[in-house]
């Protein structure tokens, strides 16, 4: 395989430094939050090599709203992004067909061109409300396709592709004797829709991904799973594991499983501000003048656009946004878009951070755009 750095990763606030962003618009997810804060006690915490699935206990914490899912049908991973590592490596070969939804995280594309297979790349377009239309997936489909991947809710839109279609992707996949990947990284962040189950409960074709990156606040532990209920698949996926790490840290492991042990209280608060958030944000994007967007429904992302009528060097409105406002979004090349698409994170920031933030964000458009 043949790795290449992804620009999101490049030019992402932790390689910036956090201490050189004064008001961050760019980062997906809520603030991250202390261990202090988490009143987890570690000092009995033996240090031995953890179950290779990752420990019973937080599997069943992950499985826990779920009637369908069981225990076995869940893998511990190094973040979500090593579990879609994982999928891709364990599907795909050089001589296999995949399909995947852009804008993506930009792992759900770069890991599959590493692999070097054949890709259809089906964009998703702000005229037509970043909707999905699986009758342009089902023509994409060849009889190598091994995989179809989406993101929901989306990552960058914040959008929320409706049931109706999920199920007809994943008739698709079965009829099509292909996967179903859904990166549902994002599905605790459901401020204000309601939380659907993992698209795995739905067939064995299908694999979910999900964190506590995002909605906890905790990038840094990294934790996350895959969820399949195909057990031969996930035979191969726990030996890719056991290749690439045996087990989890069962440090993180810990921190995790308190997380979702606390999961109620700790969404709640979460919710809470993004709503508070979010109502500002909506508020100040009905009075600006610059931007048009896809009014996001879940998640704490959003991918507006520059109108038409105004023109922008790209480089130099980045660059002003950083060095005189101090201020950064996430521009749309991260996301292989043209960079008059920005993806604007309302969760992170304080609400105070965020009206500053955005306050500099119509300024740099009043002064550097044509
Ligand atoms: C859609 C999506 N999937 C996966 C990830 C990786 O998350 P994690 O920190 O859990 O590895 C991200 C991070 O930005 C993401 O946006």
């Amino acid at each position: 395989m043949k790795y290449t750095r992804m620009p999101i990763e490049i030019e992402s606030p932790e390689e910036m430094g956090y201490g050189n962003i004064r008001y961050n618009l760019a980062e997906s997810s809520v603030r991250d939050i202390y261990l202090r804060d988490l009143n987890v006690d570690l000092k009995d915490l033996v240090l031995f090599y953890g179950e290779h699935k990752g420990i019973a206990k937080l599997r069943e914490a992950i499985k826990e709203e779920s009637k369908v899912v069981t225990t076995d049908d869940v893998l511990v991973t190094t973040g979500a992004a090593t579990a879609l590592f994982i999928v891709a490596t364990t599907l795909l070969n050089p001589s296999d067909h995949l399909i995947v939804i852009r804008p993506n995280y930009g792992t759900n594309l770069e890991t599959p061109r590493a692999i070097n297979c054949a890709m259809s790349i089906i964009d998703l377009k702000f005229e037509n409300n970043f909707e999905m239309d699986v009758n342009e997936i089902r023509k994409a489909i060849q009889p190598n396709t091994k995989l179809i991947s989406i993101t929901n809710p989306h990552n960058p839109t914040g959008k929320v592709f409706d049931e109706k279609l999920i199920q007809q992707l994943v008739q698709l996949a079965e009829e099509s004797n292909c996967r179903l990947l859904v990166d549902e990284t994002y599905r605790d962040l459901n401020f204000q829709t309601e939380l659907k189950p993992y698209v795995a409960e739905l067939s064995d074709k299908v694999i979910s991904v999900s964190s506590v990156s995002k909605s906890f606040g905790a990038p840094g532990v990294r934790i996350g799973w895959l969820i399949c209920r195909d057990k031969k698949l996930m035979h191969d996926f726990l030996a890719a594991k056991e290749q690439i790490c045996l087990c989890n840290s069962v440090v993180d492991e810990e921190i995790a499983f308190h997380l979702l042990h606390n999961k109620k209280a700790i969404l709640e608060k979460n919710h809470e501000h993004i709503r508070t958030n979010f109502a500002y944000f909506k508020h100040w994007f009905a009075q600006q003048e610059y931007l048009e967007w896809v009014e996001p429904q879940a998640g704490v992302v959003c991918f507006p656009r520059l109108k038409a009528n105004y023109k922008m060097d790209a480089e130099k409105f980045y660059d002003t946004m950083f060095s005189k406002y101090g201020t950064i979004v996430g521009p749309g090349h991260w996301f292989e878009q043209n960079k008059i698409y920005m993806r604007i994170g309302f969760g992170y920031p304080t609400l105070d951070e965020l009206k500053t933030g955005l306050d500099n964000l119509n300024e740099c458009c009043k002064s550097s755009l044509a």
